[in-house]
């Protein structure tokens, strides 16, 4: 049965096509989006969209249904992650309220109590999160490893995060966890050894799609450049996208390492020097700057330079980084407010970045197109703008069909 949807005040569709059909005089934001006003949409019932425009114009279906005025956007596409974790790190929260600064070591808090949970806890803390992202309009989700640090505890985080996800990423190289700490050489090879051969075989199907590392010479914890490239080359050479870590305590070789990889992101880039936003421009088309800005409300850090990076021609995208330690947010309504209200960026651009751009950094198209699937998220108001306009107030989920 296919379904006709009504009452669309505003379609955000992300389609280069719908943009170039708009007036010369057209707001930039409803370029930058693709914006058709009074629209419908035709969902085949396999789940894809099967023809979408003017509502005047919309053909008939099978069924239909009247959204009633709301905004009708793409499902947010959350592209970095850290959903599998057990154990609560909110006493660490309310410390670095009072001044105590964010340096990864609660890191392995996190790792004990995630070892020492079963599959089926994790499992059930992992499908909740994901279902409280659903219901906040989040309808794609990357999640990565890098609380288990064992090989047979990697490999279990990937293996549930492969429950609810096709976007899995492999982050041994999270930090050194305690038992190596007198031998940081023996555990990158272990990583790029044999947790390599257990996530990306030489021969089979991966369990991860991406390799991470928290490239952060300012903890000790985290791996420094040299060590960062040996990861991500070893992913590389198993066929692994790239996603890193970088920048985000303060300067350092992150952003440039990823940019000269060709990785698919370099997230968090908090601390940029001019090299590093140069680095970024030449490697747009390729490499996406991900900000995170919950990390930095809930770390009492400065915000990232989102306008700078956009006004050079960066690609940036904006996900929520939902962790135990640096910002235990599932909420992209909420990295949007922050992205709008701290760091500058147009209400479309935030959209922009949380739907198109954080998709391409996961090799997905996101427009609101013929033939794509009807990922979509439904607003309880007339436009996008209510998304930061109401910050706070849950007024957007996925859209069930
Ligand atoms: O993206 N920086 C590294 N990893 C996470 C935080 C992990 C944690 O503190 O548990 C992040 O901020
Ligand atoms: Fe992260």
């Amino acid at each position: 049965m296919s379904l006709l949807l009504t009452g669309i005040a505003e379609l955000t569709t992300n389609d280069a096509a719908v943009s170039d059909s708009l007036p010369a005089q057209a707001d930039s934001g409803d370029r930058l989006l693709g914006i058709i006003r009074d629209a419908a949409v035709v969902v085949s019932a396999d789940g894809v969209l099967e023809w979408v425009g003017r509502a005047a114009e919309a053909p008939a279906a099978d069924a239909s249904r009247d959204l009633g005025g709301r905004a009708v956007i793409p499902g947010f596409v959350d592209s970095h992650t850290h959903l599998v974790f057990a154990g609560d790190r909110s006493a660490e929260f309310a410390a670095r309220m009072t001044g105590t600064p964010y340096d990864g070591g609660g890191i392995r808090v996190s790792v004990e109590a995630t070892r020492a949970a079963t599959d089926a806890e994790l499992l059930a803390l992992v499908r909740g999160r994901v279902a409280e992202m659903r219901a906040q309009g989040t309808t794609t989700v990357e999640i990565k490893s890098g609380y288990g640090l064992t090989l047979e505890d990697e490999v279990r985080a990937l293996r549930v995060a492969g429950d609810v996800t096709s976007h899995t990423t492999f982050l041994g190289a999270h930090v050194v966890p305690p038992e190596y700490a007198s031998d940081r050489a023996g555990y990158v090879d272990l990583v790029t050894g044999p947790m390599l051969d257990a996530v990306a075989p030489q021969a089979g199907p991966a369990l991860a799609e991406s390799i991470d590392v928290f490239c952060e010479p300012h903890s000790a914890h985290a791996f420094d450049g040299d060590e960062s490239r040996a990861v991500l080359t070893a992913g590389r050479d198993r066929g692994l996208r790239l996603r890193v870590h970088g920048n985000q305590l303060g300067h350092g070789p992150g952003v440039r390492l990823a940019c000269e990889l060709g990785a698919a992101s370099v997230d968090h880039c908090t601390y940029l020097d001019d090299a590093d936003v140069e680095a970024l421009v030449t490697a747009r088309g390729t490499t996406v700057a991900t900000l995170l800005p919950g990390v930095e409300f809930s770390t009492r850090s400065p915000y990232p330079d989102a306008r700078r990076l956009i006004d050079a021609g960066v690609d940036v995208a904006l996900a929520s980084d939902c962790n135990p330690g640096t910002c235990y947010s599932s909420s992209m309504p909420f990295a949007i407010a922050l992205a709008v209200r701290e760091m500058g960026m147009t209400p479309a651009e935030a959209l922009h970045a949380s739907t198109a751009v954080s998709a391409r950094s996961l090799g997905l198209d996101r427009r609101v197109a013929p033939g794509q699937p009807a990922e979509l998220a439904v607003i309880d108001g007339p436009s996008h703008l209510h998304l930061s306009y109401r910050a706070g107030v849950p007024i957007v989920r996925a859209l069930d069909l």
